[in-house]
């Protein structure tokens, strides 16, 4: 679990440490629930170790140490669900409970260590929130992620009725991959380097796929992902791109995810969603962090966010409560809307029911793909959290999601994948039923590339990818005009003159 030295040795240390979490204690802690300074103690620990490695010794390194200046910030990993401790180490359900586990911070280390100054002296990316991120030092190597522009759309707002000024998006189409999962992709494989392993891999709706197989070419690891064999073309080939070996399967995300938990502890690889899930799933608190700071260190009214597992959409809030645990933004109320795609929407049917059961979609029948997840890991906590926010998990139809991709791209210039789509629907919907009125100040988290899904915008349309059902060029907003000779009487004779 420190670095690695060969190959075979790595899988090993790797694989013992994912099999047997409480291992740990081969370092001084073994066995059942251990307080968490015992963690400290035995377990990796995460934290501000000069050399960029977990410790490791049973030191009583870190709870020892009284100064929170140079505490480690990260105490370790704890079951969502019984509050049982872990170390933190590749690990990712309860072994009591079978709950998920999370990643657990010293608040006042993090209080003594964290900045507005510090954060703002750095470069731009992810890794400006150091302190507030479950690594110990930031990476030597990775792509360049984060800091995406939080754009004002106002023409985009004054369509929907809203205020200038009161709409924003974050532009997180502007990532390497092209999506956001490059954020969780590169905390997670800061990890998956930490721990020791030699293949990232991932079980992906898509867009995980292309953001884990850069990962790991950047870093040299081997890249296995794993999609639903009937994923959009543009999304394999982005794979393939970065050297990735591609295992399309026969199935939907869940029968892939299945698959993937038991590849995971046969073969030891680290992926970045099961496995290395407690360090993935931080990584979309990057997100919260930058809209905080692009604000001037301040929190929106709403937030409109896609969801299909519901990590990123309840990962937001957590960076938001991150904020104001630290000092470093004053709290305010944030609603939280999240959005579906109708033909996989569990959240929000749950949501609707007044119910926290998730009742999985077996079949997902939507164009939005990067969504179809049918039983969503964080699908209850969503819900939770869109309630006690004053919030709503809506469903929007795949005719809705088309014509929201148009219209973003045709009044703000940006052009959004299917879950873009999702989230300007979802905000057209709140801002018609009122949970959104023209005073909220709104951030839409814009979550992928239209480069991806290409074709997606015309659904619904007839003869649309001609064009056609859109008018003729400069008339109606648009639209691909029939080939002309190259002269101005041609150009005139199309329509096209003034
Ligand atoms: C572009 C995009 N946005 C949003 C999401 C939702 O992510 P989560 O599973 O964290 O809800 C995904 C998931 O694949 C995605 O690809
Ligand atoms: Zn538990």
């Amino acid at each position: 679990m420190t670095t690695r030295t060969s190959t075979t040795d790595s899988r090993h240390r790797a694989w013992s440490a994912m099999s047997a979490p409480v291992e740990a204690g081969r370092n001084g802690n073994g066995g059942s629930a251990l307080p968490s300074a015992a963690i400290l103690a035995g377990g990796t620990i995460v934290g501000d170790a000069t050399n960029g490695h977990a410790s490791g010794h049973a030191s009583g390194h870190g709870a020892a140490e009284p100064d929170p200046a140079r505490r480690p910030r990260v105490l370790g990993l704890r079951c969502r669900r019984c509050e049982r401790p872990e170390a933190a180490g590749p690990s990712y359900v309860c072994p009591a409970c079978f709950g998920p586990l999370e990643v657990v911070y010293d608040l006042e280390a993090i209080r003594a260590q964290a900045s507005r100054a510090r954060i703002e002296a750095r470069e731009p990316g992810i890794w400006r929130y150091l302190e507030l991120l479950p690594v110990a030092a930031r990476p030597e190597r990775g792509l360049a992620v984060g800091s995406t522009p939080l754009l004002r759309a106002d023409r985009l707002g004054a369509e929907l009725g809203l205020r200038a000024g009161n709409v924003r998006l974050k532009d997180d189409t502007r990532n390497p991959t092209l999506s956001f999962k490059d954020r969780v992709v590169a905390i997670a494989a800061a990890r998956a380097v930490e721990f020791g392993f030699d293949t990232l891999a991932c079980a992906s709706t898509g867009n995980l796929a292309g953001a884990t197989a850069a990962a790991a070419a950047n870093l040299g690891l081997r890249a296995v992902v794993f999609v639903p064999s009937d994923l959009e073309p543009a999304k394999i080939d982005h794979a393939l791109s970065y050297g990735a070996t591609v295992v399309p399967v026969d199935g939907t995300y869940d029968d892939i995810n299945r698959l993937s938990l038991e590849i995971a502890d046969e073969e030891g690889w680290a992926f970045v969603n099961v496995n290395l899930r407690p360090y993935y799933s931080e990584g979309s608190r990057t997100l919260a962090f930058e809209v905080a700071e692009q604000l001037g260190w301040r929190l929106p009214d709403v937030i409109v966010a896609p969801m299909a597992s519901g990590s990123l959409f309840t990962k937001v809030a957590k960076g938001f409560d991150l904020l104001v645990d630290a000092g470093l933004v004053a709290a305010k109320p944030v609603r939280f809307i999240g959005a579906q795609a109708e033909g996989c929407s569990p959240v929000a049917a749950a949501f609707a029911a007044g119910s926290e059961t998730i009742t999985p979609v077996r079949r997902p029948e939507t164009i939005v793909r990067s969504l179809a997840i049918g039983s969503p890991a964080d699908g209850a906590y969503a819900v939770a959290l869109a309630r006690r926010s004053g919030g709503a998990v809506l469903a929007v139809p795949d005719r809705a999601t088309a014509a929201a991709i148009r219209r973003l791209g045709r009044t703000e210039g940006v052009f959004a994948e299917t879950a873009g789509g999702v989230t300007i629907a979802g905000l057209e919907q709140a801002v018609a039923s009122g949970q959104i009125g023209p005073d909220d100040e709104v951030v839409a988290l814009i979550t992928g590339n239209g480069v991806k899904t290409p074709d997606a915008k015309w659904f619904g349309l007839d003869e649309a990818r001609a064009g056609a059902g859109q008018g003729s060029g400069l008339t109606r907003g648009g639209g691909l005009v029939p080939a002309i000779e190259p002269s101005y009487a041609a150009f005139v004779r199309a329509g096209l003159g003034s």
